[in-house]
């Protein structure tokens, strides 16, 4: 499983994201440390803060596995340039990303963009604050 393998994936759930508002359909599919793969799509609601990113999808789909710790995740969308996770998503994949995770965020048209949790989310809150 290499990372076309993992574009290819999140690029195949993209085509079940419900998204009748936004018209923007995202896939994403991560990997973890045990070589698993798990994916997701956006589900948008007529509640519009109902809906769900399509990185939440695949981590809910992890957890529900019982697995807790992604090494890779790919993102994708038809967007001009790679889109990017939204703010609630990056804290979503700080809490279960290993060291070094790599991030690829990528279009249809083949535009790739690799990146790191720390350009994503730098200074994150983490559990360092609330343990004594
Ligand atoms: N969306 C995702 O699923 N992931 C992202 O990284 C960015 C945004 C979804 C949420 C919503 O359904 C649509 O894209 C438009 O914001």
């Amino acid at each position: 499983m290499n990372e076309k393998d993992l574009i290819d994936i999140a690029s195949a759930v993209k085509l079940n994201a419900y998204a009748p508002y936004s018209n923007f359909c995202v896939g994403a599919a991560l990997r973890t440390e045990k070589g698993t793969i798990y994916s997701g799509c956006n589900v948008e609601n007529v509640a519009y803060p109902e809906g769900t990113c399509a990185e939440a999808g695949a981590i809910a789909s992890m957890v529900a596995a019982g697995e807790t710790k992604i090494v890779e995740l790919v993102v994708i969308a038809d967007s001009k340039k790679p889109v990017v996770p939204c703010g609630g998503c990056r804290q979503k994949i700080a809490e279960f990303a290993c060291q070094n995770v790599t991030i690829i965020l990528a279009t249809t048209s083949g535009l790739i963009r690799r990146t790191s949790l720390e350009q994503l989310l730098p200074g994150a809150f983490d559990k360092s604050f609330i343990k004594p």
